[in-house]
């Protein structure tokens, strides 16, 4: 029997990057549904569920994406709760590459260090990427800094992560100069930069003024980057005494992560893939 994928994107038009994964992870079909809202997305789900025969239903499943994450998310669970019984397909959410990116982030620095009691800082940690980012730190036992320009929003980002995880170590710290990032970067052993496209926390030469810090990642792609001193195509490259790596660095682990876990959708009908599943999936691809 053939595959289905569903791509319902709560963008208008659907993600073309997803629908790429999906064809190079071997759906037969891609049916893309764009302008997806939780208000629109129950009859699809029952096209979905009630056409297949139930030992069939695992050749169809869904996929959730978009630039739009907390839509995502809302689309996400209305999806899981149209399922009842046995009738459900596998169904997994990565709005603008959020979990695929932070699962991908936290396996390569468990390459390198091993994460329970370390100090990690992540800058940019209210978006969606930093704060799962935080959130796999938090589960692996780091002791995690999450950094935003706003005091609220930081503690408000640590209990959204508390939530997850009760009993994480978790400090929030507002800053909004580089020399403030750099403060709060001393004596860290690990640095995610999460920060929004485009926006830079520390400077040239700034790695270089830091003591103690062991790796570094910074997930930016977009010019200027989050880590002067890093290159977007960096992959475990040395500088300073520091293990650096770039967004294009982390890029390959993330798209095998995509691609795997859309084709394990159809391997049975109940997966539920998102950021703490496709940690699972990204620790097992990158051998760590
Ligand atoms: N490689 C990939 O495939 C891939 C996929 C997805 C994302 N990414 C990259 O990962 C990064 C994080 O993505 P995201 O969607 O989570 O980012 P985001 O939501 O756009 O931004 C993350 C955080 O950056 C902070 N920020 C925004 N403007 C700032 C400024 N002027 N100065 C300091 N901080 C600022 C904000 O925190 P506060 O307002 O709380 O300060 C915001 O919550 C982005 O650079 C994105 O391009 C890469």
């Amino acid at each position: 029997m053939k595959t289905i994928l569903i791509q319902l994107d709560t963008d208008t038009s659907p993600s073309t990057f997803d629908r790429v994964v999906a064809i190079d992870a071997g759906a037969d079909h891609l049916f893309s549904y764009g302008g997806i809202a939780a208000e629109n997305v129950v009859g699809l789900v029952h096209g979905a569920i009630f056409t297949r025969g139930v030992p069939d239903l695992k050749h169809t499943a869904i996929f959730v994406g978009g630039s739009q994450v907390s839509e995502g998310e809302r689309v996400f669970d209305t999806v899981q709760k149209a399922f009842f019984g046995p009738m459900r397909v596998s169904v997994m959410m990565d709005s603008n590459g959020c979990n695929t990116t932070a699962t991908a982030a936290v396996a390569t620095a468990r390459k390198h260090l091993s994460l329970a009691g370390i100090s990690a800082v992540v800058l940019g940690a209210t978006g969606p990427v930093g704060l799962r980012v935080a959130q796999l730190l938090a589960m692996e036992q780091a002791r995690v800094t999450l950094v935003s320009r706003t005091e609220d929003r930081a503690a408000a980002a640590c209990q959204v992560v508390r939530d997850e995880e009760p009993g994480a170590y978790l400090r929030p710290v507002a800053a909004a100069t580089s020399e403030s990032f750099a403060a709060i970067c001393d004596q860290q052993q690990l640095i995610v930069a999460a920060g929004a496209a485009g926006i830079s926390f520390l400077p040239a030469g700034g790695l270089s003024r830091l003591n103690g810090v062991r790796l570094a990642i910074d997930l930016n792609a977009v010019p200027p980057l989050g880590i002067a001193d890093i290159s977007a195509a960096d992959k475990a490259m040395e500088k300073s005494g520091v293990i650096c790596y770039g967004a294009l660095g982390v890029g390959g682990l993330k798209m095998k992560v995509h691609r795997q876990a859309v084709q394990s959708l159809f391997e049975d009908q109940n997966r539920v893939l998102a950021c703490r599943e496709l940690y699972q999936l990204a620790i097992r691809i990158a051998g760590v």
